[in-house]
């Protein structure tokens, strides 16, 4: 049985990884189990300083998920490099830097810094709704989403995963415009932007009002926009949004998604990226598939 995947040049030995934001620089879940088991990490969201993020309250749950409004809150590059990389290279998988800036020119130098660290590929977040300044910004039209992707591809020379915004209403198109700024692959999706009000406060429950939305209720849309995309681009796409199960993944993958990523669900379960590549291979034995690889895309349309 093969469950190895080619992700825009990254050898990944399954196709999961951890979505950022959720599993921090790994160290948490390394007492949990061996990090080596994933196809890869994402890292929490790494900024060319360090980033306090918004002012709490910046997580709450709601009856189907959670809203967070985090705002990009890291140690910076600088202290990643050197307190956190070191760490997460002691295991087999592949390491995948998500990249956040306020401007066009502060990804750049990021990513001119990226290039000479040890990792593998870099996930350009242009899409989280929490931040005022760039980001969402950016990733949310045809033309932001190319010449950010282009300024950066200039640089970088490393898989660069553009990461996409489901807060819009063509998100076909900003893919495209991601493809031909030159990016080698697509992750989808950040979080639907959301609201919950407390009724008795008559204030929302986050101090920044809204914050995105997260876990096993946002995942039909997450799958919709996934076979969107896949009909729209020829590089290859990061499914996740709402996935806390093999059978999830496999959905996605169908969908036109070569690997998945975990998110909310590392909360809920600590083990559940391993449980999702157990449940992938299972689902491998009772279909009689030999390779993962041929299942994606390949959800034949009604
Ligand atoms: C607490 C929290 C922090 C997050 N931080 C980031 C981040 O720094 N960068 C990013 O691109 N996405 C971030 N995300 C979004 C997730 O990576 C993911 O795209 C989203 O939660 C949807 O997947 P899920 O439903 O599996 O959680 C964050 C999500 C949560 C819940």
């Amino acid at each position: 049985m093969n469950t190895k995947i080619n992700f825009a040049g990254i050898e990944m030995k399954n196709p999961v990884t951890v979505a950022s934001g959720t599993f921090g620089y790994g160290r948490e879940y390394a007492e949990f189990f061996d990090l080596g088991k994933l196809g890869a990490i994402i890292t929490k969201g790494t900024s060319l300083k360090p980033r306090s993020g918004n002012k709490p309250s910046r997580v709450c749950e709601t009856a189907s998920g959670m809203l967070n409004s985090i705002g990009l809150q890291n140690p910076g590059v600088e202290y990643f490099a050197k307190n956190d990389l070191p760490f997460l290279r002691k295991f087999d998988t592949k390491i995948i830097v998500n990249a956040c800036g306020s401007s066009i020119d502060e990804y750049v130098e990021l990513c001119k810094i990226l290039n000479n660290l040890d990792i593998d590929g870099v996930e350009l977040n242009v899409s989280c709704p929490n931040v005022k300044e760039g980001c969402m910004a950016f990733g949310s039209t045809y033309e932001g989403g190319k010449r950010v992707t282009s300024e950066v591809r200039k640089v970088l020379n490393k898989p660069l995963i553009v990461k996409l915004t489901p807060n819009v209403t063509d998100i076909a198109s900003i893919a495209k415009g991601v493809e031909e700024g030159g990016a080698d692959a697509v992750s989808l999706i950040n979080t639907p932007l959301a609201m919950k009000i407390d009724i008795y406060k008559r204030r929302p429950v986050l101090a920044n009002n809204t914050g995105g939305l997260s876990g096993p209720a946002i995942k039909p849309i997450a799958v919709r926009m996934v076979y969107q995309v896949s009909q729209a681009v020829n590089i290859p796409i990061m499914g996740l949004g709402g996935i806390v199960s093999g059978e999830d993944a496999i959905e996605f993958m169908l969908a036109g998604a070569t690997t998945v990523s975990i998110g909310a669900g590392n909360f809920i379960d600590p083990y559940i990226s391993v449980k999702t590549v157990e449940g992938i291979e299972e689902y491998m034995r009772k279909c009689n598939i030999e390779d993962i690889n041929d299942i994606i895309g390949k959800v034949e349309m009604n």
